[in-house]
């Protein structure tokens, strides 16, 4: 197999030939197809080529809707980008059951972002380093207003800036620490250039000092750059129902299900192993929403599993109980999330999703995605305590293994009718449709 010098240089055609040639046996279907998935409209699909480096084709994940979210007693049709079959069923179906229950409700406990300087400063004594820095202290909202002048404008900027020592973690390791508020955006970039000027000033002012003794004076800034990790930009969702109107039909009385279901969420409080997989299913919902809106999953990712780690054990975000005959089910979770900046303003179908929204600001969009995460897991929970979960995911995935098996939408018809009232499995589909299309099992069995 080939390397290559400077392939970002190459016109995309290029980069696609060079491809093809060297790792794809000049396969000429492989241009078409990736060509196929190219945007009709050449303007937008430049848009697209300029989002990365490397561009070459684009890659589709399904865009879906989950109406009748009732939120803080306004209705949203949320959008949701995500691959996995049962995902959007699940919240739909969770929305409904409790628009009729009247709702989510939602608060925002705090909006505040953070970043460090890391520096390695060797002084005997760290007193002298913190009056040094208290001294210097205006210095750095003064230096620094170049940068935040405008998001002062917009009611945020630098909230507090202080000096951490970590030198018990580690020799001569401090931080400044700051924080942010970054008003409708993520602020990732605002926040970076704000830490590389604080680090800028920080140096300068340490070699002018006589607070510090001149042999003291060197300082090893390591590096300037925000945490992902948001435990103060939080926001809590909860939804609530007498345990009577709770009932699973025949099935289960209100009272057995809300017992089943508290027991189930405390199981993910206290075992890591379940609780990985039930706040996977939160970032389901999380996730898709966070995409659809043009924000970034794995900011939001590492920021919940850290915040799910907090009191030392990985735990589950959400917490249920049942008081006053009323089970109450919550999530709390850090959601660092901007409606301006990055992609929000570029990407056609992120816009597309705001605008469904009614253009929501951070904090709105914070409770939307905080809901849809808290409706996922309601409905993961419901499926588990009852029919178990491959009922409901497995009817969703049926269409993929029809799909794979290459039905026809006759034959995807029939299948799925006869589906209706039966537990679909792989095994239970390859039959189905084997037998339809009077054809041995054999012959299909390679596909998995
Ligand atoms: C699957 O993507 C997510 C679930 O496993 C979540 C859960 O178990 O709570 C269904």
């Amino acid at each position: 197999m080939s390397s290559i010098k400077g392939f970002s240089k190459l016109s995309k055609e290029a980069k696609i030939e060079w491809i093809v040639s060297n790792y794809l046996n000049n396969d000429a279907e492989a241009i078409d197809f990736l060509k196929s998935y190219w945007h009709p409209d050449a303007a937008t699909q430049k848009l697209h080529d300029e989002f990365i480096e490397n561009t070459i084709s684009n890659f589709y994940i399904p865009f879906g809707i989950a109406p009748n979210f009732l939120i803080d007693g306004k209705m949203y049709c949320v959008p949701m980008a995500i691959e996995e079959s049962s995902v959007v069923a699940a919240a739909s179906k969770s929305a409904n059951f409790w628009l009729e229950r009247g709702g989510f409700k939602t608060q925002i406990i705090d909006v505040q972002k953070i970043g460090h300087v890391h520096f390695i400063w060797e002084g005997q004594d760290a007193k002298d380093l913190h009056a040094f820095f208290e001294a210097i202290k205006p210095r750095f909202y003064a230096e620094t207003e170049h940068i935040t002048k405008n998001m002062q404008l917009r009611g945020g900027g630098i909230l507090d800036i202080r000096l951490n020592d970590k030198t018990a973690l580690e020799p001569g390791y401090y931080q400044i620490e700051a924080t942010f508020d970054t008003c409708d955006s993520m602020g990732a970039n605002f926040i970076n250039s704000v830490l590389e000027e604080l680090a800028k000033i920080f140096r300068a002012a340490l070699a002018d000092t006589t607070l510090i003794k001149d042999s003291e004076k060197s300082v090893q800034i390591v590096m300037c750059i925000l945490s992902n990790y948001t435990p103060h930009c939080l926001v809590r969702a909860e939804v609530s129902a007498p345990i009577e109107a709770l009932s699973e039909g025949n099935e289960m009385s209100g009272q057995e299900f809300a017992d089943k279901f508290c027991r189930a969420v405390r199981i993910a409080e206290i075992e890591p192993y379940r609780a990985t997989t039930h706040n996977k299913g939160i970032m389901n919902g999380v996730d898709s929403v966070v995409l659809a809106t043009g924000n970034d999953f794995r900011a939001v990712e590492a920021s919940a599993h850290t915040y799910a780690s907090k009191s030392g054990q990985y735990r589950s975000l959400t917490h249920a109980e049942i008081k006053d005959g009323q089970l109450v089910f919550s999530i709390e979770l850090p959601l660092a999330l901007g409606t301006v900046g990055g992609l929000t303003a570029l990407h056609p179908m992120v816009k597309f999703a705001l605008k469904l929204l009614g253009n929501p600001n951070a904090t709105e969009l914070m409770k939307i995605a905080a809901v849809v995460g808290l409706a996922q897991n309601f409905s993961a929970i419901r499926s588990l305590v009852t029919s178990g979960i491959q009922k409901g995911h497995m009817k969703m995935h049926l269409l993929n293994i029809l799909n794979q098996l290459e039905a026809t939408e006759a034959e995807k018809q029939q299948i799925v009718e006869h589906f209706k009232d039966k537990v679909v499995s792989y095994s239970a589909a390859v039959n189905a449709f084997c037998q339809l299309r009077g054809i041995e099992v054999a012959s299909v069995s390679g596909i998995k």
